[in-house]
């Protein structure tokens, strides 16, 4: 027992849009952004499908757009953003974000290079997401992750991350998995979390959905707020951060 309390977890139920409105702003280190990426789709979960269908792509960037904005104001001076999408909407929410946070800020566009999913005979297989990495101001916190050299020099050594993250994607079998649809690799939290929030800091995660950021927040030594709009998403992410070890 160190006798220093841990950096609180807090979990919100609601649109992130209307708690993030009803707090002051300034409080973020890093927000991590996993929305729903405008899929067509019915995501099946335990307790209810949930859809994730806009009208258009207008519509769509409209939506996301006002929490993005949000999500900005809570961010403090030296903070920065990642938001995680893919070929749906990448190109159209990179020019919105430079519109928000300027275009000066892109700092990276990472691929999380995932593994497993099907093929097609008519294309390349779609293998990987993608997360826009915005500073808010000039200066930021960054510490280069590291991961296991590949080349035969460097055997058993470590090297400085690449913009290609690879990290299998959850399987059936995995003990870390809870059941919500779009659940994302705690490896992979731990690997963002690390570089991009300085320890002792705040994340802030609007759309937690099942709390892989919280997750993986707990376990390292930053304090986080997660938000969404599902009561399912809160109660599963509440057990799951009361069960972190
Ligand atoms: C892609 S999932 C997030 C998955 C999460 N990263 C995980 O590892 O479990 C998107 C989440 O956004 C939530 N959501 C959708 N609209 C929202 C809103 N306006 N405010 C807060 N949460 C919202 C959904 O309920 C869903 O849980």
């Amino acid at each position: 027992m160190s006798g220093v309390a841990a950096p609180a977890i807090e979990i919100d139920h609601g649109d992130c849009l209307d708690v993030l409105r009803g707090r002051a702003g300034g409080f973020a280190d890093l927000a991590y952004l996993d929305p729903p990426f405008n899929t067509g789709r019915r995501h099946r979960a335990a307790r209810g499908d949930y859809e994730d269908c806009w009208p258009d792509m207008g519509a769509y960037l409209e939506f996301l757009r006002a929490r993005v904005e949000a999500v900005h104001r809570a961010l403090k001076p030296d903070g920065s953003i990642l938001l995680h999408c893919d070929w749906r909407a990448c190109h159209h929410i990179r020019l919105m974000l430079d519109e928000v946070f300027g275009a000066e800020r892109f700092v990276n566009h990472l691929v999380w290079s995932y593994g497993l999913g099907g093929s097609s005979p008519r294309r390349f297989a779609r293998k990987h997401d993608d997360i826009l990495f915005y500073a808010r101001g000039a200066a930021y916190y960054f510490e280069p992750p590291r991961v296991p050299a590949t080349s035969a020099r460097m055997r058993g050594q470590t090297k400085k991350a690449t913009d290609v993250i690879d990290i299998p994607t959850i399987n059936n079998m995995a003990a870390e998995r809870v059941g919500y649809p779009t659940q994302k690799p705690l490896a992979l939290l731990e690997l963002l979390v690390r570089a991009c929030c300085p320890p002792g800091g705040v994340v802030l995660d609007p759309f937690c959905g099942s709390g892989t950021t919280l997750a993986a927040t707990a376990t390292l030594d930053r304090g986080a707020l997660g938000i969404d709009v599902r009561s399912e998403a809160v109660e599963i992410a509440r057990a799951r951060i009361e069960e972190s070890p």
